[in-house]
């Protein structure tokens, strides 16, 4: 950190392209790209490059990537005000609309008021049942020695959890196209940060993607206005996100319309279950490098859990399982970068750097929880960082994975719930080891997500435990 007396630092990042910027090199290796730019001191500064600074009507444009987590707190918390989220591209804006995520100022904090008290640690833990009775749902399909891909497992376990939470009902066959629009959806959204031409190309010009986006996306707005008139007529009370929607008002206190209903609908449903699923597939994938933390975390689950369906009550005795939870999010957070903020004003941050108005900021947890400054030997799987004494020495805000401030995640009490209860279901009764020959490798598309399919086999450790010697 610089003294702020003194003059701000120059700023300097990896070499980039004059004409397209610090854009080729993202595109081509993101991860290991952001990675390098810790090299260059708390603030690492990327030209945009000529043909953007000449569309932005910026000279000199750029974006700033943070190394420090004084200067993360800066932005997203003491000085949030002076931020605001970056447009984003077509596809985006048009998958979540006017929901929470991507709205700014008064109407922003008048959606969070709505949903803070839906989200409160008590409120949820009433959801507890649900997710082991829906995780036990799954495990009782698997055979002995099956093989699974277990990302899909859990994005259909987790699909399944957030359905409930929105609609109080079962997802059923709609599942499927749910499922493959996102991932169209995923692509789509890759392509158009990772190209200008796309990113430029309305969504109603007839390529392969775009069909295949809108034809999946317009059956899933069609499920989701079905429910809200269904919803409509029905005179039951019920306790999901869609009567929280149906009873609030706006800030003139009139009701909300169907579509703003349907933008929160969407936003909760694409925030709230990919994000857990590839959290839950990192910490398997995790799990089966190292015997010996399995072994630890088996042994807590015999405690702690026996042979019934965790509850809530376990919870605070899953010490181990939260501090194998916490370091998969380190290394794996499905959160890989936050949304781009961008300066209203100039700003001096604590490290001493200085931000012109109009400043991309680039803050991402992955890049952060890779820094050797702040967790040493990071690439290694060590749940002891999150003991509780290592975890008070380590440096506010270096561990961010549900970022901070004002927009924090709203569902983070949630999902930390669903992590652990379908960690510990699955885990006191298998043990899942990965299929030889697999070269995984996180890819960074909306959520951080392994490249291939994670192919593995789930063993029964009850029958483990009867014959050892297969073990
Ligand atoms: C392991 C799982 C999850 C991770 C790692 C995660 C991560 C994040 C992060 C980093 C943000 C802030 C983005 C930014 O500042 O640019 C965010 C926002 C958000 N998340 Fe999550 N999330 C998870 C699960 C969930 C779940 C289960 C839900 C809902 C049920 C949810 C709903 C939201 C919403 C609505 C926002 C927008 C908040 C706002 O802008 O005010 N998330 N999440």
């Amino acid at each position: 950190m610089t003294d702020q007396n003194l003059p701000p630092p120059l700023l300097s990042g990896p070499p980039v392209s004059r004409l397209w910027g610090c854009f080729p090199e993202l595109r081509r290796d993101t991860l290991g790209f952001l990675m390098r730019c810790q090299a260059y001191g708390d603030v690492t500064k990327l030209p945009l490059g000529l043909v953007l600074e000449l569309l932005l009507r910026k000279p000199g444009a750029a974006t700033y990537v943070l190394n420090h987590p004084a200067d993360v707190k800066h932005v997203l918390v003491t000085n949030q005000n002076n931020y605001r989220k970056a447009p984003v591209p077509p596809v985006e804006s048009r998958i979540f609309g006017q929901g929470v995520l991507h709205t700014e100022s008064d109407t922003h904090h008048q959606q969070r008021r709505l949903f803070l008290p839906f989200f409160h640690g008590n409120h949820v833990a009433a959801y507890a049942d649900l997710i082991t009775g829906q995780a036990h749902q799954i495990t009782t399909r698997w055979q002995n020695n099956a093989t699974v891909d277990i990302r899909q497992e859990m994005t259909q376990l987790t699909l399944s959890i957030i359905w409930r939470l929105l609609f109080g009902q079962d997802v059923g066959p709609e599942a499927g196209i749910i499922r493959e629009t996102i991932e169209v959806g995923q692509s789509l959204i890759k392509l158009q940060y990772d190209s200008l031409l796309a990113s430029l190309t309305p969504l109603w010009v007839p390529t392969t993607l775009h069909r295949r986006f809108n034809r999946g996306f317009r059956a899933m707005e069609a499920m989701i206005h079905r429910s809200i008139h269904e919803r409509r007529m029905d005179a039951h009370q019920h306790d999901d996100i869609l009567s929280l929607l149906l009873s609030a008002t706006d800030a003139a206190g009139r009701p909300l319309r169907d579509e703003e209903i349907r933008d929160e609908l969407m936003t909760f449903l694409l925030a709230g279950h990919e994000t857990t699923a590839n959290a839950l597939t990192w910490t398997w994938f995790l799990l089966s490098q190292s015997r010996s933390i399995q072994e630890r975390l088996t042994h807590e689950l015999d405690e702690v859990v026996g042979d019934r369906l965790p509850t809530t009550a376990d919870v605070p005795r899953l010490r181990y399982a939260k501090m194998v939870w916490e370091e998969s999010l380190r290394l794996y957070p499905p959160a890989w970068s936050l949304h781009t903020r961008v300066a209203q004003a100039e700003d001096h941050l604590p490290s001493g750097a200085q931000l012109p108005s109009g400043a991309w900021v680039f803050i991402s947890p992955w890049n952060l929880h890779r820094n050797p400054r702040w967790f040493p030997d990071p690439n290694r799987f060590d749940p002891e960082r999150f003991s509780e004494g290592a975890a008070q020495s380590r440096l506010p805000y270096a561990y961010i994975p549900f970022g901070a401030g004002g927009r924090r995640c709203l569902g983070e009490s949630f999902a930390e719930l669903e992590g652990l209860l379908i960690l510990a279901t699955v885990a006191s009764r298998f043990r899942l080891c990965l299929v030889d020959g697999q070269t995984i490798q996180p890819e960074p598309v909306m959520t951080l997500r392994p490249n291939i399919p994670i192919t593995m086999v789930v063993q029964r450790i009850d029958i483990l435990r009867s014959h050892p010697t297969v073990a």
